[in-house]
């Protein structure tokens, strides 16, 4: 499928833990649709170093950057377009962690510090990496942000604690940044709400195997796996959806428009 979407495109790509995570199969296919970019991930998670091995499959380099600073931030455009040779045309936001979550407390116990954490990490980092963007006009006009959210922003899943807090402030970030940078510049800015996707950040999460399961068998077409997902940022990254801003774009599925489905009804019939 090397139609060259993106050929010509330069972007930053964050979020790539190991070969599960989304943001690996988004490289992946940012490669072999033409764009150059860079990689990112918070130094300590990088301890890792699997992203080593994307990088060398990429044929580009990796940025360290806590996404939470500010400084860090600054580096990591500055770095980028030095590297890539001219302004981005795309970035690709794959962040999300809850100390809360990570700890086992639920949404009616929270340790607020933890709470300030989730809030900045999962969606803080997003209205901070595309301000910074912002302010060193380091974007391309129609050039696109794409963040990651979950169907939790709108809908109550209780195990998934304050990351439903984190989502719909992340969703919210990608209206308000979508209306003043596509005013200014022509940028757009949009969330990707992605099923159940068994990554090291999902599976984190309480009883997580039995809920892909449920969504799994909720939605007509199945989960939407990470593969796909990634096949979807490269159309939100490419021309192709060049009139598309300030959107939530739900990539599971149709699980978000279901009410129930036969293969659930089954299992509670008799009972
Ligand atoms: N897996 C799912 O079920 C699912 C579903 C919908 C949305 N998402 C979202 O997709 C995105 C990517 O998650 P994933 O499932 O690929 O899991 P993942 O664990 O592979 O990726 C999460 C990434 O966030 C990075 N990160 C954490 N703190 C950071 C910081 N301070 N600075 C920079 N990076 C930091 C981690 O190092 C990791 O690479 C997240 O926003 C997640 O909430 C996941």
């Amino acid at each position: 499928m090397a139609n060259q979407l993106l050929a010509g495109k330069r972007g930053i790509i964050t979020g790539a833990l190991d070969e599960n995570s989304i943001a690996w199969k988004v490289a992946q296919k940012c490669k072999e649709q033409g764009a150059t970019f860079t990689l990112t991930n918070a130094p300590v998670a990088m301890r890792m170093g699997a992203i080593n091995r994307l990088a060398e499959e990429c044929g580009t380099k990796i940025i360290p950057a806590d996404a939470t600073s500010l400084e860090d931030l600054e580096k990591l455009y500055a770095e980028s377009v030095d590297y890539l040779g001219g302004k981005l045309d795309f970035v690709l936001h794959s962040i999300g962690m809850s100390p809360n979550v990570r700890k086992g407390k639920p949404y009616t116990d929270l340790n607020y510090d933890f709470y300030g954490k989730t809030l900045d990490i999962s969606a803080g980092s997003f209205h901070k990496m595309i301000q910074t963007s912002h302010k060193l006009d380091a974007m391309n006009e129609w050039g696109s942000f794409v963040g990651l959210t979950y169907i939790a922003a709108q809908r109550i899943f209780p195990d998934y604690g304050d990351m439903a807090d984190a989502k719909s402030l992340l969703e919210s970030i990608a209206r308000g940044w979508g209306y003043h940078y596509g005013q200014s510049k022509k940028v757009r800015v949009n969330t990707i709400s992605q099923s159940p996707t068994k990554t090291t950040a999902g599976s984190g999460v309480g009883g997580f195997d039995a809920f892909f399961s449920y969504a799994d068998q909720m939605s007509p077409l199945g989960n939407a796996s990470a593969d796909a997902c990634a096949d979807y940022c490269v159309f939100m990254f490419s021309d192709l959806s060049r009139m598309i801003t300030m959107q939530n774009l739900y990539h599971d599925g149709g699980f978000s428009n279901m009410g129930i489905a036969p293969q659930i009804v089954e299992k509670f019939s008799g009972q």
